[in-house]
């Protein structure tokens, strides 16, 4: 069996915890809020066996093996070379860091203390997207020319929350435009030039961004997120030889349509999770195997996944 803690018990926690539930090998062992009471409610309503009132308990726990990083995305630098420095295996929440020196950082740190590290990009372990990686790999359509994909969805305007305030990192990019850019990175890989827009909200973060990526032989990619609107969410994706669509939301276990010819066909993928717990199982897979790095999810993957989203906030005028 596997302990696996929990930094940080906000609402992706709680959703990630769910399906760990359903994870062979996963034991919920521990929680670790800033607040002891928060952590005690958090472990009774998942099922784990320990409640910690701070991070720095749960990372000094012997028994523990895996921790899950789940703190706004300005803290996920610092909580994971926390974890790291005390031997535990990290599975930390995206984006990985705000920058690329910090995933650098965070990268040699895990080589360093010979421990397993991986972003949780858990989109690229969905039996869907598996499926899609699969066409484009395999060229059955021919080239994928062109892509385009959103992710939109209101968000209160609440300055002082995570989404909108620029001292947790807020603004779309980060938090949802990172889906849209990590389909384009997996599905046609290192463009060869980004260009980007996006309108600004009064913390100063975007609250919307519009992104186009250019490929060789003209291919392209439109990728596009707020958090001022509620967008189809979807991904379409132009092959020489038919349309294929993600349906709707494209980043979470869902079917795809494939369009040939004329004809169309479904195919669907039974889940009954979420869909987070495909991340955590490899995760355990790794680990078994005595990696300190994703063969799916590789370092490289973060790096150039953090390095396009550099490039973006470089054009957009984004400094956190
Ligand atoms: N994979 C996905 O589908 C997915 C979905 C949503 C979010 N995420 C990612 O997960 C991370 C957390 O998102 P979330 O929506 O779960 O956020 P959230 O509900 O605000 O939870 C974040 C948790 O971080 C801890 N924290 C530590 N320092 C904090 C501070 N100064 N301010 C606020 N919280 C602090 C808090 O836990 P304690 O109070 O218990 O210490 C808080 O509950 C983000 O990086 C986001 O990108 C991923």
């Amino acid at each position: 069996m596997f302990k696996w803690g929990i930094l940080g018990a906000g609402k992706i926690a709680g959703k990630f915890a769910e399906d760990l539930k359903t994870v062979p090998g996963a034991e919920l062992y521990a929680v670790a809020s800033r607040d002891l009471a928060k952590a005690k409610e958090f472990s009774e309503e998942n099922g784990f066996n320990k409640s910690y009132g701070n991070y720095e308990d749960l990372v000094k726990d012997d028994q523990v093996d895996i921790i899950y990083v789940a703190t706004p995305h300005v803290f996920h630098f610092e909580h994971t070379i926390l974890c790291l420095k005390n031997k535990k295996a990290v599975l930390c929440e995206k984006p990985f860091a705000m920058n690329i020196s910090q995933v650098e950082e965070m990268i040699a740190t895990a080589k360093e203390n010979n421990v397993f590290l991986m972003e949780a990009m858990w989109t690229y372990f969905l039996p869907h997207y598996r499926y899609v990686l699969d066409l484009v790999k395999s060229k059955k359509y021919g080239v994928l020319i062109k892509l385009e994909a959103d992710f939109g969805f209101t968000a209160p305007y609440l300055p002082e929350k995570r989404l909108y305030n620029k001292k947790l990192g807020g603004g779309s990019l980060m938090d949802i435009g990172i889906y849209p850019v990590f389909a384009a990175l997996s599905l046609m890989g290192l463009p060869d030039k980004i260009s980007a827009n996006a309108k600004m909200c009064s913390t100063g973060v975007d609250e919307n961004c519009a992104i186009t990526f250019e490929y060789e032989g003209g291919k392209v990619a439109a990728l596009s997120s707020t958090i001022v609107e509620t967008t189809p969410t979807t991904a379409k994706l132009q092959f020489e030889k038919a349309v294929v669509h993600l349906r709707s939301r494209f980043h979470e276990p869902t079917s795809v349509l494939i369009i040939r010819e004329g004809k169309e066909k479904e195919v669907t993928f039974e889940v009954k999770t979420r869909g987070y717990n495909y991340e955590a199982i490899h995760v355990q897979k790794m680990i078994e195997e005595g990696r300190i790095e994703s063969t799916v999810m590789t370092f490289n993957k973060s790096r150039q996944l953090i390095r396009l989203l550099d490039s973006i906030r470089e054009e957009i005028g984004l400094v956190y």
